[in-house]
C-alpha cells in the first residue's frame, strides 16, 4: 500500500499511513452520469424521492451517528448487542481472508468484527461508502487502533462497489445497519440478485436488519423530540438545491416520520406548508408541490424472517443462521450463495 495515499483519480487524501488507502469508485454525489440519471428518476417519481447520497455527505454522515446515540433510535444498539455476543462465531462460520462492508458509515459497530477477525487471522477491511468523510475518518483510526489492520476505503456506490475484489480468499460481506431497508422493494431485488451474482461459493453475507413492530415505537425511533432526524433529512434537502444550483425556502417544509403498513416501511417525508416551485437549473428541472404534498426523503422497510428469507432465496442466497437481540428487535443473519 502505498505511504502517501491518494485516491485513484490522482488526489491526495491528505493523510499518510501505509494501512490506509483511499479510492474513488464510479460517480460522485453530484456529479456523474448515473448520479444525475438516478437523481432525476427519483424526483421523477410521485411523490418524488430524495437519492440516499444526498442524504449523506459529511454533515449527514455525522447526523447519522448522532441518530444511533439516541434513546429511541434502538437498531443500533440491538445490533452492537447481537454483534458483542455473536461475533466470534460469526467469524468462525464465515471463516474470512477479508471483510468487505457495504455502506460502512463510522464502521463504529464494525470494530467488533474487525477484532474477532484479527484473532484469526484475518487482517483485511475494505469499507466501501459514498461518504468520503465517515470512510477516512473511520479508516485512520483503525489501523492506529489496530498495528496489523490494512484498510482500504472505496469511495463509491454500492453497484461501483460489489464488482471490486481487493485480494485472495473468503471474503465476508457486511452489510449492517438495516441500509438494506432503505431500498424500495425492486431495487431491493435488484440489488440482492448483483450481490448474489458477486459471490464466490466461499464467500459470505452477514446481513442486519429490522423487525415489524408496533406504528408508536418505530414512528418515536424516526422522529425523535431533539429533532436530530429532522435535521438529518433537512440536510438532504439543502443538499438538493446545492446539486439543483438555486436555494431552496428549507423552512416551507415540515417534518414527518409515517409507518405504512400495507408496505411494511417507516416512510421519512418533507412535507410542503405551502404551494411551492423548487427550481433545480442544473438539472433543467423544476419541482410544483401544493401545501400539503411531500416529498419522501428515505423509507427504511421492516422485515419479517420469513419475508427476507423469500427475497433472499429469489435473489440466489440461502440463510445459514440467524441471531436476534435480547429484546427480538433487530437481527442479523449469516448467508451463503446457493449451491
Ligand atoms: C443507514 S446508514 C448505515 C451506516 C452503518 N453501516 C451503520 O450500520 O451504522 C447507511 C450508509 O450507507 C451509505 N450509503 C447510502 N447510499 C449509498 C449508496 N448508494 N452507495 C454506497 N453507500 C451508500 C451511507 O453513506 C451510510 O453510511
Amino acid at each position: 500500500m502505498p505511504l502517501n495515499p491518494r485516491t485513484s483519480d490522482g488526489r491526495a487524501t491528505g493523510t499518510a499511513t501505509p494501512r490506509f488507502e483511499l479510492a474513488h469508485i464510479g460517480p460522485h454525489v453530484d456529479d456523474g452520469e448515473r448520479a444525475v440519471a438516478e437523481l432525476r428518476a427519483g424526483l421523477g417519481r410521485s411523490p418524488a424521492h430524495l437519492p440516499a447520497r444526498l442524504l449523506y455527505d459529511a454533515r449527514g454522515s455525522a447526523l447519522f451517528d448522532a441518530i444511533t446515540e439516541l434513546p429511541e433510535y434502538y437498531p443500533t444498539r440491538a445490533e452492537t448487542e447481537i454483534l458483542e455476543r455473536h461475533a466470534g462465531e460469526i467469524i468462525e462460520r464465515a471463516a474470512p481472508a477479508e471483510l468487505f462492508e457495504l455502506g460502512s458509515g463510522s464502521s463504529r459497530k464494525t470494530r467488533i468484527l474487525i477484532e474477532a477477525a484479527l484473532e484469526r487471522g484475518c487482517r483485511r477491511y475494505v469499507a466501501l461508502d459514498v461518504s468520503a468523510s465517515a470512510l477516512e475518518q473511520a479508516g485512520l483510526e483503525l489501523v492506529a487502533a489496530h498495528d496489523e489492520l490494512s484498510v482500504r476505503a472505496l469511495v463509491a456506490d454500492f453497484a461501483s462497489g460489489l464488482a471490486h475484489r481487493a485480494g485472495p480468499g473468503p471474503r465476508l460481506v457486511l452489510f449492517l445497519g438495516s441500509t438494506l431497508g432503505n431500498f424500495r422493494p425492486e431495487e431491493r431485488r435488484r440489488f440482492l440478485k448483483q450481490l448474489a451474482l458477486s459471490l464466490r461459493p466461499d464467500d459470505r453475507l452477514l446481513l442486519g436488519y429490522d423487525i415489524v413492530k408496533p406504528a408508536a415505537v418505530l414512528e418515536l425511533a424516526y422522529d425523535d423530540p431533539a429533532g436530530v432526524t429532522a435535521a438529518f433529512v433537512r440536510n438532504g434537502l439543502h443538499n438538493l438545491a446545492r446539486v439543483g444550483g438555486e436555494p431552496i425556502p428549507l423552512a416551507a417544509f415540515a417534518y414527518e416520520a409515517k409507518w405504512i403498513p400495507e408496505s411494511s416501511h417507516m416512510e421519512m417525508r418533507l412535507v410542503a406548508r405551502r404551494d411551492l416551485r423548487i427550481r433545480l437549473p442544473n438539472l433543467d428541472l423544476h419541482l410544483d408541490l401544493a401545501a400539503g404534498e411531500f416529498l419522501i426523503s428515505e423509507i427504511s422497510t421492516k422485515f419479517t424472517r420469513e419475508s427476507l428469507a423469500r427475497d433472499l432465496s429469489e435473489a440466489g442466497l440461502t440463510v445459514d443462521v440467524t441471531f436476534a437481540d435480547r429484546a427480538k428487535r433487530f437481527e442479523l443473519l449469516l448467508a451463503r450463495p446457493q449451491g
